[in-house]
């Protein structure tokens, strides 16, 4: 029947027909193709089937790792009428991989074509824009391994210059200025940089340039504090930048505590504070004039008063020995009282009694 079959009608068997018994008996018959062709460096790449093609099939191959197809040259092969496969010749060569992308070079447009780069190849590179030509050959090879030789530095970015530097700063580290390099912008002290604190070499159409310089800002503080019965020499300046300085003066008949000026520094090399708090002014109260009375409330105690204030009567105490009292009498008034030994401390007391006064240590 088989026999039969492959008389009566060759090349047009039925393959359903023979399923099972025809194929494996006698592949080739009744139109089918057998084995298929084995290549050393590539294999089948779209079907799992190893025989039995039906006539007009194509079949392609891919290479192995390490080889690439060769251009002009197939990867398929067809199962002729007569269920013979078509020739194929190896297709596939040695080739190393599609060059290296660079950073600084482009491949060359021609070599940008090809994908078939056996051992001994050459491939070579354009600068890109930012870039430009060093005396190296933009060339590199496809080894003995397959893999390209390591591109050397045969385009190097191009030069911004040297930095220039902004009013009142200067940049850090000038070693760098070729396309990509970040430099950093310090300000003079009392400075602070405004935006960002760099400047960086950067690719304006094809030429390269700095970027724009940060502004170097003045560090200022916040108008001075105003003080009662007092003013600061500051009134008609707008701007108070660093190291600037008032100076406050008490009106007429006020002493002034604390420190008289008051500078602009800072901490943080951002915001301006003053160096410390404005001084106060304080009532002067003079035994010589009993007319000024201080209004009720006005402070005349502290760390001033002994300085301020005049007290009446003369000082006999020996020095190292007694005790010294002042009593404030009423509002204003003092009276120093020296006392000499246990014995006359009785007088205060009864003084202090009597006038239900304050009685204060000095
Ligand atoms: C071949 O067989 C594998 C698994 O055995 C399957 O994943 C793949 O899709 C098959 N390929 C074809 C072309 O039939
Ligand atoms: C290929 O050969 C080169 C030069 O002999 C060598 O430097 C490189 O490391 C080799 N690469 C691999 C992947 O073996
Ligand atoms: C602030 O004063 C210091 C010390 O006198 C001086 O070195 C610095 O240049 C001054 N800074 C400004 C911004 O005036
Ligand atoms: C101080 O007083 C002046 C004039 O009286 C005024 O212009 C200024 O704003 C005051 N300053 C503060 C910090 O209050
Ligand atoms: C205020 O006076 C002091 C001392 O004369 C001076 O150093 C300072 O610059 C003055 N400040 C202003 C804002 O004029
Ligand atoms: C200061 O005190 C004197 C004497 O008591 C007085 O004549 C003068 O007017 C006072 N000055 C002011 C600005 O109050
Ligand atoms: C602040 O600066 C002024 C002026 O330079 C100076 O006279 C004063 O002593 C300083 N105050 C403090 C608290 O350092
Ligand atoms: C207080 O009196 C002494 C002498 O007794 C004098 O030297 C001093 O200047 C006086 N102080 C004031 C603030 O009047
Ligand atoms: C203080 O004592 C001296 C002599 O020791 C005397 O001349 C003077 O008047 C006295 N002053 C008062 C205010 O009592």
């Amino acid at each position: 029947m088989v026999l039969v079959a492959a008389v009566v009608s060759p090349g047009h068997c039925h393959p359903l027909w023979l399923l099972g018994f025809v194929v494996l008996l006698l592949p080739g018959a009744c139109g089918l193709c057998g084995a298929l062709p084995s290549l050393s460096h590539a294999i089948p790449a779209d079907t799992n089937r190893t025989e039995g093609f039906p006539i007009n099939t194509q079949v392609t191959y891919r290479c192995l790792d390490g080889f690439v197809k060769i251009p002009g040259k197939s990867d398929t092969v067809e199962c002729l009428s007569n269920s013979q496969w078509s020739n194929m010749e190896e297709f596939c060569g040695r080739s190393c991989l599609a060059p290296p992308r660079l950073k600084s070079a482009v491949l060359s447009d021609e070599d940008l074509r090809k994908n078939y780069y056996p051992v001994g190849t050459t491939v070579s590179y354009v600068c890109r824009p930012a870039y430009e030509k060093t005396e190296l050959s933009p060339v590199i090879t496809c080894l003995e391994n397959l893999t390209w030789m390591e591109a050397p530095e045969f385009c190097l970015g191009k030069s911004c210059g040297v930095p220039k530097s902004p009013e009142h700063g200067r940049p850090v580290d000038t070693t760098n200025n070729r396309f990509g390099a970040k430099v950093y912008i310090l300000c003079d002290d009392g400075y602070q940089v405004s935006g960002q604190p760099f400047i960086q070499c950067l690719l304006n159409g094809d030429q390269v340039e700095w970027s724009k310089l940060p502004i170097c800002q003045l560090i200022t503080c916040s108008p001075p504090p105003n003080i009662t019965n007092g003013m600061h020499n500051g009134s008609n300046v707008e701007i108070f930048g660093y190291n600037s300085s008032v100076t406050y003066k008490c009106d007429h008949n006020f002493s002034l505590t604390g420190e008289a000026s008051i500078q602009c520094t800072t901490k943080d090399n951002i915001n301006g504070v003053w160096n410390g708090s404005a001084p106060e002014c304080k009532v002067i109260i003079t035994q010589d004039k009993p007319t000024i009375v201080p209004p009720e409330g006005a402070e005349v105690a502290g760390s001033s008063s002994g300085s301020v204030l005049n007290t009446t009567g003369n000082s006999t105490a020996p020095e190292g020995k007694g005790l010294g009292m002042c009593i404030d009498i009423g509002i204003g008034t003092s009276i120093g009282i020296v006392v000499l030994g246990a014995v006359a401390a009785i007088i205060p007391l009864a003084i202090l009694k009597k006038n239900r006064m304050k009685v204060g240590a000095s």
